[in-house]
């Protein structure tokens, strides 16, 4: 092991992040003052290994914010990042930090290089961050490619000869080839036909008991989270509302918009007969969030108070909820 490589500990999370927040400075016109957007402003969680954590929330609630911060490709404005126990600020002193988290984005043709064959593609990672030989590099290549279902032949192919899901497998392979702690999956299957994306959810699982790897899995689909989730997070305007246990949760969703996310999602709403509960209006402006509880515009068991006090999450039922209502 060379210096700076990190000894993974079962008894340290792979990841644990305090208060992480990002905000960005955008400008409105020439002659108004920047304002501040909150993209992700405090949150909080830990990932052991094996276990996936499911980000989900609407669009524009700060699920790729989270996502870049958690894979070193934007700092955070404050919070902590711990990736197996090292604090990610380090990660000039401690390069090896880097590889452990790894990501897959929404779109496998963009986040593929073109003019790459899939093998040097594989390959890649592998002569920049080790010293395998050649012949230990193209056993490890094709070794994860038959785990990924690509076949042999597949390696001297460029990207542009694949349809979405197996591109989709060639970007999980490298993610996966550096053996990381972590991944963090961003929306992996929304660009997918339906048939496909139930494959490639289970590639991810199936891989995860293989390796053992913690994921951070961002999806704005239930249906999907309800499937690979251990643990959930329910975001709204950068802020976490609903968090706990996924059983626990989609049994019993407690804040009233984790309720209306869940009855907008006719595969579950069906197992149950639940109620379908509606909320109105739009997600407000991340650039001028509501006073107190940030959904209490659209909240149907909103109360004056909501307006006013922004709640804390609180332990209620086992899990972590922002209400003070309910
Ligand atoms: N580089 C940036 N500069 C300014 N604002 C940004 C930047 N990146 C994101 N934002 C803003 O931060 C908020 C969160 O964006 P983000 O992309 O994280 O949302 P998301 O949950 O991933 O949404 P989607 O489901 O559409 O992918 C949005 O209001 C977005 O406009
Ligand atoms: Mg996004």
């Amino acid at each position: 092991m060379s210096a700076g490589e990190l000894t993974p500990s079962p008894d340290v999370p792979l990841l644990q992040a305090r208060e992480l927040a990002r905000h960005y400075s955008v400008r409105r016109g020439w002659f108004s003052p920047p304002a501040t957007v909150r993209a992700l402003d405090g949150v909080s969680f830990e990932l052991r290994a094996g276990r996936t954590l499911a980000v989900v929330g609407e669009s524009g609630c700060g699920k790729s914010t989270l996502a870049r911060a958690l894979t070193l490709i934007e700092t955070p404005t404050s919070g902590e990042l711990r990736i197996q126990g090292q604090d990610a600020a380090d990660v000039r002193t401690h390069p090896a930090l880097r590889r452990q988290v790894q990501m897959v984005f929404q779109n496998p043709y963009a986040s593929l290089n073109p003019r790459k064959t899939i093998a040097s593609t594989l390959a890649e990672p592998l002569v920049i961050n080790t010293r395998l030989t050649r012949a230990e590099r193209q056993e490890r290549i094709e070794a994860l490619a038959a785990k990924v279902g690509l076949r042999h032949e597949h390696l001297a192919r460029y990207p542009h000869m694949f349809s979405g899901g197996q591109r989709q497998r060639i970007a999980i392979a490298r993610a996966m080839v550096l053996q990381p702690g972590i991944v963090v999956a961003d929306e992996p299957t929304s660009a997918l036909d339906l048939s496909i994306q139930a494959q490639i959810l289970n590639l991810f699982m199936d891989l995860q008991d293989e390796f053992g790897t913690g994921y951070v899995f961002i999806s704005h689909n239930l249906a999907v989270v309800e499937h690979v989730a251990d643990e959930v997070m329910v975001m709204y305007l950068g802020r976490v509302v609903e968090q706990g246990d996924k059983r626990r949760l989609f049994a019993q969703p407690l804040h009233p918009y984790t309720q209306a996310l869940i009855s907008a999602t006719p595969a579950l709403r069906a197992a149950d007969r639940r109620e379908r509960i509606r909320i109105h209006g739009e997600l407000p402006s991340p650039l001028k969030p509501p006073s107190g509880c940030a959904f209490h515009q659209r909240c149907p068991l909103a109360v004056p108070r909501c307006a006013e006090v922004r709640p804390a999450l609180r332990e209620v039922a086992g899990r972590w909820v922002a209400c003070d209502v309910i």
